[in-house]
């Protein structure tokens, strides 16, 4: 297809976006205290801040809609989702949830145990909460590259290390680790993909102590690309069969349908041990709703059903995984440091080498985070100091090794003509980083974990 490069979509809906100038950018963030997300977004050019809720749904989601039956119990609706997510899982047991967070808290409740061990390549926080609350530690077990935003070209920077896994069962024994969880991307350290190598060992692992094993699968159909391009074996296997392999290795599988759905909202339980389905569905019925329907209307459900398909199309997530590698080598092209490879959902930017003379206590991706939308009007987020940032028990602050801002691709959403304006005026502010000066957090809510939701900063 050698003229065919391009989007393999056309556009039939646009939604305008503002354009606004750099004095009152100054003010916005000034009165939203140097927090990206207390900023308007109706006062945001390009948003980034996230990938989640943000798709944009095609022409056969939005005909589906139509189609929602609202019935609470046992809808249409409900029975072609179940059927779309068995195609792309190869689970049997589907239970939604009305988003991500929701099925961790499922699987938080079913699987953790107080005191135990929750082993993952990289938690992400909604998980982490969950399984904190229940009294379980959540631990880290990513290989080293994938802490490492210099690291090169490592192929598959979201691995678990599988060696710190066995000590920790040949330390502690195997009975002190109540359940593995593989983030598949791997959210936190830039989107990086899990190989199909690491999934099969790992299992393994788990089989051998009798650990189960569990998937968060927010974008599952990106990991399944980098596996058909990067991984020796799978270049002629279809994206379904990637999944559907991918999964045949865990019990449990979660998933935040806002990113790899295609959806605007929506999640899913999945299970293949009947027990741990028959307490998640009595789980949903507290907390969500009735089993054929957990928090999701009918119609959210049909769309979900079509974007599980879509997802799934090689075009698309060729399309997807080259624009946002466009935006890294654009960024590259003007020195700018980044986490390379460019991940599945966006080009994450290292902020301590960004701005090498703001110490790690003065919050540099943050910093970066507000000269973007000063120049910009683009909403990035903080993946730092701030957002992993936590403390001891007497408080004291401890920085987490990553530090770095997300750019964070929608799906469908931009053109590479938006992604020019972003690599535009991070380059601008590139060239000009000595002129900028750290933040101090003036504000932080009562639990550390979620301080970067509402946390009030000033300019040093
Ligand atoms: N798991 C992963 C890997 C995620 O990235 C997210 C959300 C969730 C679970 C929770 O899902 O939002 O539907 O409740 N990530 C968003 C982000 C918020 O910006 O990365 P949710």
């Amino acid at each position: 297809m050698k003229y065919m490069t391009a989007e393999p979509f056309r556009i039939k809906v646009v939604e305008p976006v503002k354009k606004t100038t750099k004095a009152e950018r100054q003010k916005w963030l000034q009165e939203a205290r140097y927090n990206a997300f207390t900023l308007k977004a109706e006062n945001v050019y390009i948003d980034c801040i996230t990938d989640s809720g943000t798709s944009a749904m095609s022409t056969e989601q939005w005909a589906a809609m139509m189609l929602g039956d609202e019935s609470y119990a046992g809808c249409k609706s409900f029975y072609k989702l179940q059927a779309s997510a068995r195609d792309v899982f190869g689970i049997e047991n589907v239970q939604p949830t009305h988003q991500g967070r929701a099925a961790d808290y499922i699987m938080a409740s079913i699987y953790c145990e107080k005191g135990k061990y929750a082993v993952g390549n990289m938690h992400f926080d909604t998980f982490r909460g969950n399984a904190e609350v229940l009294g379980a530690i959540p631990v880290d077990f990513v290989i080293d590259e994938g802490l490492d935003t210099s690291s090169g070209q490592h192929p598959f920077k979201g691995n678990i290390d599988t060696n710190k896994l066995q000590k920790l069962i040949d330390d502690k024994g195997a009975d002190q680790v109540c359940v593995i969880i593989i983030t598949i991307t791997c959210n936190n350290n830039g989107g990086q993909p899990v190989s199909m190598k690491n999934i099969r060992e790992v299992s393994e692992i788990a089989k051998k102590y009798n650990i189960p094993l569990v998937m968060d699968s927010a974008r599952l159909a990106e990991n399944a690309y980098f596996i058909k391009t990067r991984e020796e074996g799978y270049a002629d296997k279809e994206i379904k069969e990637i999944t559907r392999e991918m999964f045949s290795y865990c019990e449990t599988a979660t998933m935040s349908s806002k990113k790899d759905g295609l959806v605007n909202i929506g999640g899913l339980f999945l299970s293949r041990n009947e027990n741990v389905f028959l307490q998640a569905n009595q789980l949903a019925i507290v907390h969500e709703g009735f089993i054929t329907y957990g928090g999701m209307s009918g119609r959210d459900m049909e769309a979900l059903a079509v974007g599980l398909q879509e997802v799934c199309d090689v075009q698309y997530l060729e399309y997807r995984i080259n624009q946002v590698k466009y935006l890294g080598d654009k960024l590259k092209e003007k020195g700018v440091p980044i986490v390379e490879p460019t991940g599945g959902h966006g080009v994450y930017v290292d902020g301590r080498r960004f701005f090498p003379h703001i110490p790690q206590n003065e919050f540099p991706s943050q910093r970066l985070v507000c000269a973007l939308y000063e120049e910009a009007g683009v909403r990035a987020v903080e993946l730092g100091a701030c957002a992993f940032g936590s403390k001891d028990k007497d408080g004291n602050p401890i920085w987490p090794e990553l530090e770095t801002m997300r750019i964070s691709v929608s799906r469908r959403v931009y053109t590479n003509n938006h992604l020019d304006c972003i690599a535009e005026a991070l380059g601008d502010i590139y060239k000009n980083r000595d002129a900028y000066k750290g933040m101090k957090l003036v504000y932080e809510g009562p639990i550390t974990s979620l301080r970067h939701f509402t946390a009030g900063f000033e300019l040093l």
